[in-house]
C-alpha cells in the first residue's frame, strides 16, 4: 500500500526551517471579506481556487454574499493544507443508521474549511513562556541543570570533544508523552533518567535537544509542564512543549465567538482565554442559561454559580473548538449538535439547509484511545469525534465536516519544528532545526505515521499503545522498536555520537582537582 506522505509543496516552503515565509500568495491575502459580522475570519479551504471561487461566489439564506475571506487580516498565522480528509470516518458505518438517507447531492459547504489548518507564526509562546523545575531541586542541585563550576568544566570538555558537539546540536527529540515517558500521573522509570541524561548528564555535559510533542490536553501549558516536571524530575519549558490544542491558538485571529469544549472544570476556559480568544461559551454556560438542553444532566449549584449564563438565543456562535476530552458525553454532544444544525451557531434556531448554514467544528486531536492507569487503553477524543459524526449523519443525512489538529497531522509537525529552532536558539544560539531528529512514540497510527511522514526517524516504544510484535504492521518505526524510551534514545545517541557515548557526565574527567592521567587520556583529541 501506497503511504502518504508530505511533500515540499505541503509546507509552502523548505521543510529545513520555514518560519518566514506563507504559504499563501499576496494576491490571496488581499482577497476581499464581505463575510457575516459573527464570522470573523474563516481558515481557507485548500482544494483548489474552483473550489474557492465557488465558495465565494454563494449567497445564504440571508442574503449576504459569502466572499470566504482567504486568510486573517494579520500575519500571525500560517495555513497548513490538512492531511487529513475533512470528511467523516463513519461512512463506512453508516448505510443502516442514517434516519434520512441523503438523496441530496453533496454540495460545497461555506464552513467546510477542512483542507486548511491555521498554526501560529510565531515560534515563542512569549506570554506563556516559563521554565518549571521540580520541586525539590535545590536539594542535589537541579537534575540536568548545569551549576557555574560545572559550566566551566563542561566547556572544557566541549573544547576537546568538537565533533561529538557538533553531533549533539544536530540532533533532536520529539517525545510523545502519554505511554513514552508517563500513564496518567504515573512516571515511567525510565523517563526521568533519560531525560537527566539529555538535560546534560552525558559525558559532554551537553543539552541535547528535545521538545514534547503530545495529543495531551485540558490545561494551560504552564500548568501541564509544572505538573509532568514534577512527575518526571526534570525541568520543562513551555517553550519546549506542545500540546494538542496548542497551535489552535491560531484560530483566535479567525473567530469571535467560540464554543469550547473538553476538560476538566473550567479548564479549556482558561487555555483558550490565554490564546486570545475573546468570547468564550463551555458547555456549563449554556446549561446555565437553560437546563432542559440537556435533560440527563444534573447540574449542581457550584457549576451553575461558576457558569457565565448569558441570553443564547441572541448570540451566533461562530466556531466549536472541541479542545480536549468530554467529561459528560451525552450535554457536550446534545450541544454541538444542536449548534451544528442551527442557523449559523445560533441555539434555538434550525438550519433550513444543514450544510451552508453549519458552523465549523475543530478537534485538536484524533486518537481513538489513549493509555492510562487503567490495565488497557480509554476510548479518547477520536472515539468521540466519531459519534458524533454518526450522529450528525443519521440525524441530518449528510455527511459532518471537520478538521483534525493533533499527531499526526501535518501542520502539527510543521509547528513542532518552529519550536524545535526556538528552543534550539534557546539552548546552544542557533536558530535552526536540527539536521536528525527521532520521534519517540508508542501509537503508530499518530507518533509513528506522522514521523514517518515528516522525514523523521522513528522509535516505536512498547510502555504504552503499541502492543505487537516486530513492528508495527501499518505503520512501521523507521529506526526501530525498543523495550522503553531508555533504550530507544540511547540507540540514537550511539548512531549519532559514536557507540563509545557516555551517558553520564563525570567531572573526574576535567577537574584539575580530581585529574588523573587515565581520565586525561579517555579524552579524545
Ligand atoms: O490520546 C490522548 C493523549 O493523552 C495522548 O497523549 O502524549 O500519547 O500523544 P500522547
Ligand atoms: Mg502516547
Amino acid at each position: 500500500m501506497t503511504k502518504p506522505g508530505f511533500k515540499e509543496v505541503d509546507f509552502g516552503t523548505s521543510p529545513k526551517h520555514h518560519v518566514d515565509t506563507p504559504p499563501h500568495s499576496p494576491e490571496k491575502t488581499t482577497h476581499p471579506k464581505s463575510f457575516p459580522m459573527h464570522h470573523k475570519k474563516t481558515p481557507s479551504s485548500g482544494k483548489g481556487h474552483s473550489r474557492q471561487e465557488s465558495r465565494g461566489n454563494k449567497k445564504n439564506s440571508l442574503g449576504d454574499n459569502l466572499t470566504i475571506p482567504i486568510s486573517p487580516s494579520s500575519h500571525n498565522t500560517i495555513e497548513v493544507p490538512a492531511l487529513r480528509s475533512p470528511d467523516a470516518d463513519t461512512t463506512q458505518f453508516m448505510h443502516h443508521l442514517s434516519a434520512s438517507p441523503s438523496t441530496k447531492e453533496r454540495r460545497v459547504s461555506r464552513n467546510s474549511f477542512g483542507a486548511s489548518l491555521p498554526i501560529p507564526r510565531s515560534k515563542r509562546q512569549s506570554r506563556l513562556s516559563s521554565v518549571t523545575y521540580p520541586a525539590d531541586a535545590h536539594k542535589a542541585g537541579r537534575p540536568g541543570t548545569i551549576s557555574p563550576p560545572r559550566e566551566f568544566l563542561t566547556s572544557q570538555v566541549q573544547d576537546v570533544l568538537v565533533h561529538k558537539v557538533k553531533a549533539a546540536k544536530n540532533m533532536a527529540f520529539a517525545f510523545d508523552i502519554d505511554g513514552v515517558l508517563v500513564h496518567g500521573d504515573r512516571l515511567i522509570p525510565q523517563g526521568k533518567r533519560t531525560l537527566q541524561m539529555l538535560n546534560g548528564d552525558n559525558e559532554l555535559g551537553i543539552k541535547i535537544p528535545h521538545i514534547f510533542l503530545t495529543n495531551g490536553s485540558g490545561k494551560p501549558e504552564l500548568a501541564r509542564t509544572e505538573q509532568l516536571s514534577k512527575i518526571l524530575q526534570n525541568p520543562i519549558s513551555t517553550d519546549q512543549f506542545i500540546q494538542s490544542h496548542t497551535p489552535m491558538r491560531a484560530l483566535a485571529e479567525y473567530y469571535e465567538t467560540v464554543l469550547v469544549v473538553g476538560g476538566e472544570g473550567y479548564r479549556c476556559r482558561d487555555v483558550a482565554e490565554e490564546y486570545g480568544f475573546k468570547n468564550i461559551v463551555v458547555p456549563n454556560d449554556i446549561v446555565a442559561w437553560d437546563p432542559s438542553i440537556a435533560p440527563y444532566r444534573v447540574f449542581t449549584d457550584e457549576e451553575r454559580a461558576s457558569s457565565r449564563p448569558r441570553d443564547f438565543s441572541q448570540v451566533n456562535i461562530d466556531a466549536i473548538l472541541v479542545f480536549s476530552d468530554s467529561r459528560d458525553y451525552a450535554t457536550d454532544m446534545q450541544i454541538i449538535m444542536d449548534l451544528l444544525r442551527s442557523e449559523d451557531g445560533r441555539l434555538g434556531t434550525t438550519a433550513k439547509d444543514p450544510v451552508s448554514q453549519r458552523i465549523p467544528i475543530y478537534f485538536s486531536q484524533g486518537d481513538l484511545l489513549c493509555p492510562t492507569e487503567h490495565p488497557t487503553p480509554r476510548m479518547s477524543q477520536g472515539a468521540f469525534r466519531i459519534g458524533l459524526e454518526a450522529m450528525y449523519k443519521a440525524l441530518t443525512g449528510v455527511e459532518l465536516e471537520r478538521v483534525v489538529y493533533g499527531k499526526p497531522e501535518l501542520a502539527t509537525y510543521k509547528y513542532a519544528d518552529e519550536v524545535m529552532a526556538s528552543w534550539m536558539d534557546e539552548l546552544h544560539g542557533e536558530e535552526r532545526v536540527p539536521q536528525n531528529i527521532y520521534m519517540i512514540g508508542d501509537n503508530p497510527a499518530s507518533d509513528i505515521v506522522g514521523g514517518n511522514m515528516y522525514g523523521w526517524n522513528t522509535c516505536l516504544v512498547r510502555t504504552g499503545v503499541f502492543q505487537g510484535g516486530d513492528n508495527d504492521e501499518e505503520n512501521p518505526a523507521n529506526f526501530g522498536v525498543f523495550p522503553n524510551v531508555w533504550d530507544a534514545v540511547t540507540a540514537a545517541c550511539r548512531k549519532e555520537l559514536g557507540d563509545d557515548f557516555g551517558f553520564r557526565w563525570d567531572e573526574r574527567i576535567v577537574n584539575p582537582l580530581m585529574h588523573d592521567s587515565q581520565a586525561a587520556s579517555a579524552i579524545e583529541v
